[in-house]
């Protein structure tokens, strides 16, 4: 249902039509190359594979009109959900041929006559997904940006509008928790996880970061712990007797965060304090969540969903801009880091999209325009 409304609202063409639902007026963003007026862009015509699918492709920049911006893209992420997008395996796939990517920071070139909010130098995000962000140039109407601080450092900007919403919202809205309480989590080194110790410190409350095993397990436990994560365990660990000691330590958590599925969805749900949430956000085990009798019967736990998309689409851009504003005061001071990052120049796509697909990689690849 939701893709079908996604698709007649959207506009259609590459050069006609990103996905900016609550736009009617939408045009598109094209993105310029060295050659004024033209611009690159990493384009698919069919859904598939990435690396088979997606392409680089030259397209003239469309004409500005009075309520759009024009702006250069900075840098903009790969993320599971773009991967999942070109696969045609998203709830939301805009029409073909279309460009790749639905984060990202630009900077504004121009703008038409009526933009009162936006000048010449501002930075810009998206306000929702769909708007194609791996090209160099966008043009689109002013609506589909959200302006965001131009002096907070660019890996911040170009990821800030996805996983760090999702983990403040996810912390800030299932539970009333306070500071002392405890948050556990799954794909703690996920972007979201990075986001979620970070945040959820700056909250005061202690987080139990679920990994996956690796060769670099301590390299990676020491890199969580030093953005702030009070326990990093394995998935291993995480079924183990030992458990319980770590709960004389610290209380057991209200709010688990699940990006996995399957038996670590069910593994992280064992330890919730009686009457918690667990909120799933993701599912990269490609696994149902299952959920034992007795979770529900003997610790009545609440089983609920999250996706930014749809919190963004119902709460508007007066609330979008005021979670932004707060999220870039976190990085102001110096609380909220970008997640550990791998930045490729735009051309080398089809290694950004290696990595992206890599498990156990570790870093968010970032392609700078
Ligand atoms: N619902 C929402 O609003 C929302 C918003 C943002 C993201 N998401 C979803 O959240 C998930 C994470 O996104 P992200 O951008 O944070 O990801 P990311 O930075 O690319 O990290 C991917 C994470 O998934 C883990 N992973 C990959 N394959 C796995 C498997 N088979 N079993 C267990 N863990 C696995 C990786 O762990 P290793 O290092 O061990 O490989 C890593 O922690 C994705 O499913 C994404 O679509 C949802």
């Amino acid at each position: 249902m939701a893709f079908r409304r996604l698709c007649e609202r959207s506009l259609g063409s590459f050069s006609r039509g990103f996905l900016c639902p609550s736009q009617s007026q939408s045009r598109t963003l094209a993105s310029s190359a060295a050659a004024r007026g033209r611009c690159e862009a990493l384009v698919y015509h069919k859904h598939g594979e990435p690396l088979r699918v997606i392409q680089l492709e030259t397209h003239k920049v469309p004409q500005l009109h009075d309520s759009d911006i024009r702006a250069q893209m900075l840098a903009a992420p790969i993320n599971p959900s773009d991967i999942n997008m070109v696969q045609g395996i998203y709830p939301i796939l805009p029409d073909l041929p279309a460009v790749g990517g639905n984060e990202g920071v630009g900077q504004v070139l121009d703008v038409g006559s009526k933009v009162t909010n936006l000048k010449p130098g501002d930075w810009v995000i998206p306000s929702d997904a769909g708007l194609g962000t791996w090209r160099t140039e966008a043009v689109g109407n002013m609506n589909c940006f959200i302006k965001v601080p131009n002096n907070i450092p660019l890996l911040c900007a170009a990821t800030l509008g996805v996983n760090p919403c999702t983990a403040y919202r996810m912390l800030c809205d299932f539970e009333t928790l306070k500071p002392g309480d405890s948050v556990i989590q799954n794909a703690a080194n996920s972007g979201v996880g990075q986001a979620a110790i970070q945040i959820a410190k700056a909250m005061g409350l202690k987080t139990i970061n679920v990994i996956r095993n690796r060769p670099d397990l301590q390299q990676l436990t020491d890199s969580l712990m030093s953005m702030g994560a009070d326990y990093v365990i394995t998935e291993e660990e995480l079924r183990k007797p030992e458990m319980k000691e770590l709960f004389k330590e610290v209380p057991k958590p209200r709010l688990a965060l699940n990006g996995v599925g399957g038996k670590s969805a069910t593994e992280t749900l064992r330890h919730l304090e009686k009457g918690g949430t667990l909120v799933t956000y993701g599912g990269m085990a490609k696994q149902p969540v299952t959920i034992p009798v007795s979770a529900l019967i003997f610790n009545n736990v609440k089983i609920r969903g999250f996706w930014i998309t749809q919190w963004k689409r119902d709460h508007g851009r007066d609330l979008l801009q005021e979670m932004i504003s707060k999220l870039c005061d976190f990085i102001q001071a110096g609380v909220l880091r970008a997640p550990v990052c791998n930045k490729l120049k735009f051309q080398d796509y089809q290694t950004a999209l290696t990595a992206a697909t890599t498990p156990f990689i570790s870093s968010k690849q970032i392609l700078i325009m």
